[in-house]
This record gives structure tokens, C-alpha cells and sequence, in this order.
């Protein structure tokens, strides 16, 4: 790809009406130029926006793969108890749909509309008159078009991680939202893992004291899932590590250390600088294993390093190509306590420095904080939803109860679309980055100005607005 068409496709045609082309003469000028230019006007409206409360929230599902058909299984409990309906199922391959039709009579009564003519049959779903959100689980390329159709056309929506990887498709989904006043969430089911959570509720709680640093990562060994020709429809996932470089998945590292760092809530990102190393490990097992695609622009680590406003600082790395075990390293630093994820340990600093004796809690003391600071969503939910399908370990149902609930109740959402874009714009700044040799670049402010607001965070708030006993 030629450099004008590479920073068209992460910043959008609309950055390059403002900049000369003769400012290509000094190239690195030139990117933080069309960074600055690719901005909107945006109001920061949709913080805290409350919808009217839907008493049963009907629901259109695009996307019925890997993904798709764990998210339709959590479900069950909430169609049972009236909280949700299931009115319109999309997906381009037909026996996707009949088999998640199947699993759906099995808990719900009513039929849902089926869309699986073509690429753009999910349309007729986001027109449908009885849809109050849509659930985009297809693709990548595909959650931002259907996001701002779907709200074009009055629905709310969720939509898998990333929600976008342009800037300009971020500046979009950001306009949209706030011109149509409707929901735009990204689904980033890690915020709701119980250690994240249980880190989140220390850290509200005072046990970190300030922060100062934190890490997060995507470290997961995607190879098979990849390489192999059935498991992503059309081998989607692996096209885009052919031409792209950079952190493609973010967000369920960055989620949740946005959460403890209060991104969007009193700080926000100011600047980046990313890297990576070589590939090795995709293309020498695509080789072994035959595959039609062998050589790939991604590396197979990327580090990239991230500054808040409030000099805080971030370490986000991606590597889906080495033989490992998963991990999203889920550290925190503060001036009190650190923890370490993958497995989690936590280490609580003395009154006094020592000079010896930097130890991780014992068990029994690890298990006392753990007692005291688990999230009472966690305890309650694990309860409830005994002999029904998790997901993740657990995550996975408490992130469709809580979207599902907060719109029962018409709270605003744990996550906004300012959440959802942040933690997404990461990836086209860190491919731009790496291109020019971890050139830092500075990180534009989708929520006019809002973010210097000291909020809480809604996910904070469950035993007080009730979203969590329902
Ligand atoms: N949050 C998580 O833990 C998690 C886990 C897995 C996947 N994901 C995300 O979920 C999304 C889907 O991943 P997947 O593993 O299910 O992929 P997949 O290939 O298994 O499923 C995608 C589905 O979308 C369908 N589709 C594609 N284009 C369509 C269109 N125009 N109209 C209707 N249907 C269309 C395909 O037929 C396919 O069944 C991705 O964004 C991925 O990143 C998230």
C-alpha cells in the first residue's frame, strides 16, 4: 500500500482535505497535522445519557458464529425472566440461523425474523419496527457500517470489540450517537472478569492508594484459529494480519485498565508510541501447516506504550502468533499496592520502607482481600445464573445482564461510546506509529472536553441504582 492510501485507510479521506500534500516534505509534521485536522466538533453528550426504560428489551442478533452463538446462549435466563426477546436473527450463512433458531425455542415462545439472503440482508433487521438494540458480532470491517445504520434507523447498539479501526469511523459512530441519542456500546466483556473486578473495587476502595502505571495485553496463541479454513468465516482474522502492523485488539487489556485508570472520567490518553518486532512465528507455522497465506506484515509482539494527561502511564501489548500460555498480564501499580495478574497476586506496601522481604500476600491473606473486595455484582450473579451457560468463566453472562438490565431500568450504560472509541482509536494510532518509527502521536479528545469530569464509574453504582438484585 502506498503511504497516501495506508493513511487514508487509518485516518479517513476526510483528513487529507485540510492538509497540502507539500506538507509531505516533513512527514512526521505532516501525520500530527491530519490527527489534529481528522477532528470533530463533538459534545460529550452521551455521558451518563439515560434512555426510557424498556421493560423488556427486544433484541436483533447480526452474526451468529463463534461469537454470536455464545452471546445468544446468555440469554436463556433473561428471556425466562421477561428481562429480553430474541425478535431477529442475521447471519450470511443459513445453518448458522436455524441453529441458533433451534437453541432460541428451546427458552422463548415467540419466533424470531430470519435474514440470511446476502451481505446486506441484516438491513431489513436493523429496520425492524420491534428492535430496541442490535448486537453486531460479525467481523470487524463490519461493526462500525452497521452501528451507524442501525442508530440511523432508531436502534440502540452493542457491538463486539474492536467497535471501529479508523479514527474516522471512531469521529462517526461518536456524531452519531450523539445525534440520534441512542446507545452505542462496545461489548468488552473483560471489564466484567471477576479479578478485574475485584482489582476495580480495590482500587475504588482506597487499597492502591494513586496510581502510577499499569498493563494490560492480548497474549493469546490465535494460530490454529487462524490458519484453519472453517474457524473464522472466510479466515477474516488472518487477512488482516497479511498487510496490517500494529495492537489490533486492544481492548480487553485496555478496558478494564481505562476503568481503574478512570480514562473518559477525570483522565484521559494524551499520547502513544508503539513497536514491533518481527514476525516469525505466523508465517513459519503457516508454512508447516501448508496454508494458502504465508507471509504477514504483523509482527509477532507489539508493545505499545501509552501517557495520560495526569502522567499515568500504560503498557498495552498484542502477540496472537506465539505458542504460549493466554494472558492479559491485568498489572497495576499505585503508591499503596500492585497487582500482578495471570495468576493474580497482590502485594500491599509497608508503612515504613524495608529494605528486604517484597513479598506477594501469603493465601490467607490474599483470600481475606479477596473476601472483603470481590464485586457484590459477582457474588450475586454467580448465584442466579447456577446451571446456565457463563461464557468466559462468568464474564460473558454478566455483561449481557447488566447491558440488558441497565436498559430495563433506563440507567446509563456501564460503557459509553466515548469507552468504545478510546480504546479502539489505539489501534490505527499504534499501526501509524509503528509505520514511523514509534513516532509518539498525540491522542485526539472524542468527548469535547468531558472527560476532565470526575465521574464514577456506573459499574461503581449497581448496589445503589439496583441494576445488580434485579
Ligand atoms: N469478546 C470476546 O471475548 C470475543 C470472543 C470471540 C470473538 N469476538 C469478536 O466477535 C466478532 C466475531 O468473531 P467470531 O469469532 O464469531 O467470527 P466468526 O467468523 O465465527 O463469525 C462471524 C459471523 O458473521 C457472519 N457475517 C459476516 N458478514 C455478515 C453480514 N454481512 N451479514 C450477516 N452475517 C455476517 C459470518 O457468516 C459468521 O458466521 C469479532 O469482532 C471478534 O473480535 C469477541
Amino acid at each position: 500500500m502506498d503511504r497516501k492510501k495506508f493513511l487514508q485507510s487509518l485516518l479517513g479521506a476526510s483528513a487529507f482535505l485540510t492538509v497540502p500534500f507539500s506538507a509531505y516534505g516533513t512527514e512526521d509534521q505532516a501525520i500530527l497535522e491530519m490527527i489534529k485536522d481528522s477532528s470533530k466538533d463533538t459534545k460529550g453528550s452521551m455521558f451518563g445519557f439515560k434512555a426510557a426504560p424498556i421493560k423488556k428489551v427486544r433484541v436483533g442478533i447480526i452474526g451468529l458464529g463463534n461469537r454470536g452463538k455464545t452471546l445468544l446462549e446468555m440469554f436463556q435466563w433473561m428471556i425466562e425472566k421477561g428481562q429480553a426477546e430474541i425478535v431477529g436473527l442475521s447471519d450470511l450463512k443459513p445453518k448458522n440461523v436455524v441453529a441458533a433458531q433451534e437453541k432460541l425455542s428451546k427458552w422463548q415462545k415467540t419466533k424470531p425474523q430470519t435474514y440470511s439472503k446476502d451481505v446486506n440482508d441484516w438491513e431489513h433487521l436493523a429496520k425492524q419496527d420491534n428492535v430496541d438494540l442490535l448486537l453486531i458480532t460479525t467481523p470487524w470491517e463490519w461493526h462500525t457500517p452497521m452501528a451507524l445504520f442501525g442508530m440511523n434507523h432508531g436502534k440502540h447498539v452493542a457491538t463486539e470489540v474492536p467497535i471501529a479501526y479508523s479514527l474516522s469511523d471512531c469521529w462517526a459512530l461518536v456524531e452519531t450517537a450523539e445525534r440520534t441519542k441512542r446507545h452505542c456500546i462496545m461489548l468488552e466483556n473483560c471489564c466484567y472478569n471477576e479479578e478485574e473486578l475485584f482489582v476495580l473495587n480495590m482500587i475504588e476502595n482506597g487499597v492502591f492508594g494513586d496510581l502510577t502505571h499499569a498493563e494490560g495485553a492480548y497474549l493469546h496463541d490465535l494460530r490454529a484459529h487462524m490458519l484453519s479454513e472453517d474457524y473464522y468465516q472466510g479466515q477474516w482474522r488472518l487477512k488482516h494480519h497479511i498487510n496490517r502492523d500494529g495492537n489490533f485488539y486492544t481492548t480487553h487489556g485496555l478496558g478494564p485498565l481505562s476503568f481503574y485508570m478512570h480514562i473518559g472520567r477525570g483522565d484521559t490518553y494524551d499520547y502513544l508510541t508503539s513497536m514491533s518486532s518481527r514476525e516469525l512465528n505466523l508465517s513459519q507455522t503457516a508454512k508447516r501447516m501448508k496454508s494458502s497465506y504465508t507471509a504477514f506484515r504483523c509482527g509477532d509482539m507489539n508493545s505499545t506504550m501509552i501517557k495520560t494527561k495526569l502522567g499515568k502511564t500504560m503498557l498495552l501489548q498484542f502477540d496472537v502468533h506465539t505458542g504460549r500460555p493466554y494472558s492479559r498480564i491485568n498489572k497495576v501499580v499505585g503508591t499503596k499496592a500492585v497487582h500482578d495478574g495471570y495468576p493474580s497476586r497482590l502485594f500491599i506496601d509497608s508503612e515504613e520502607p524495608v529494605f528486604w522481604g517484597h513479598r506477594w500476600l501469603e493465601a490467607e491473606a490474599y483470600q481475606n482481600y479477596k473476601a472483603k473486595y470481590t464485586h457484590p455484582m459477582i457474588t450475586k450473579l454467580k448465584t442466579i445464573s447456577q446451571g446456565f451457560k457463563q461464557g468466559h468463566g462468568g464474564m460473558d453472562f454478566v455483561m449481557m445482564y447488566r447491558l440488558i438490565s441497565c436498559l430495563n431500568l433506563g440507567l446509563p450504560l456501564d460503557m459509553n461510546v466515548y469507552d468504545g472509541v478510546m480504546w479502539s482509536a489505539i489501534t490505527p494510532l499504534s499501526e501509524l506509529s509503528v509505520a514511523s518509527k514509534s513516532l509518539p502521536l498525540p491522542f485526539p479528545d472524542f468527548t469535547g472536553g468531558r472527560w476532565k469530569d470526575k465521574t464514577e464509574l456506573e459499574i461503581m453504582q449497581v448496589l445503589k441504582n439496583g441494576a445488580s438484585s434485579k
